[in-house]
């Protein structure tokens, strides 16, 4: 998973060529498995991806599309060595977060959704993370940061950009 970003295009279609072929004829009962493959081959599952995997196993794109979005390790859009999650939730909500997503697209140059072009950050609007009594929240990777306001962004975002 971590060779990702040096695969060439090309590699990558071959590859998920490769594993589509290898549940051929299985059709909707492999799609859990060809997905979770195409994600370590692509790093997320552009629509390209969702159709060629639809066709090869002869679903529906919506069909792809239903299980993508229902498991939560399953992304649709590229992910950065550090992804911001910004929480949206009730809580953090209420406590500002929309102006802390705002600081941080500001910080980055990117909207909640895209990646950096050199594929240092994401940012991802996600709901509650469960650490409520702290919000509003952010999440770098696996760090959590609680009680935030817009003007300590910078320095958090400092920290990952030396890295
Ligand atoms: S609402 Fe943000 S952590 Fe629960």
């Amino acid at each position: 998973m971590g060779s990702t970003k040096t695969k060439t295009h090309d590699e990558q279609v071959t590859l998920l060529e490769q594993v589509i072929a290898k549940y051929q004829g299985q059709g909707r009962k492999a799609l859990m498995q060809v997905l979770q493959e195409a994600q370590a081959i692509y790093g997320y599952l552009p629509l390209d991806v969702q159709r060629t995997v639809a066709d090869g196993l002869g679903v529906s794109v919506a069909e792809v599309y239903g299980v993508i979005t229902f498991y939560s390790f399953f992304s649709l859009n590229p992910k950065g060595a550090f992804e911001v999650s910004v929480c949206l939730g009730t809580a953090c909500y209420v406590k500002g977060s929309q102006a802390i997503l705002e600081k941080i697209e500001e910080e980055l140059h990117i909207k909640a959704g895209e990646c950096t072009p050199d594929g240092k950050f994401s940012i991802n609007a996600c709901r509650c993370i469960g650490a409520c009594g702290l919000a509003p929240v952010i999440m770098v990777n696996e760090d959590v940061y609680g009680r935030l306001t817009p003007d300590q962004i910078p320095a958090i975002l400092a920290k990952y950009k030396e890295a």
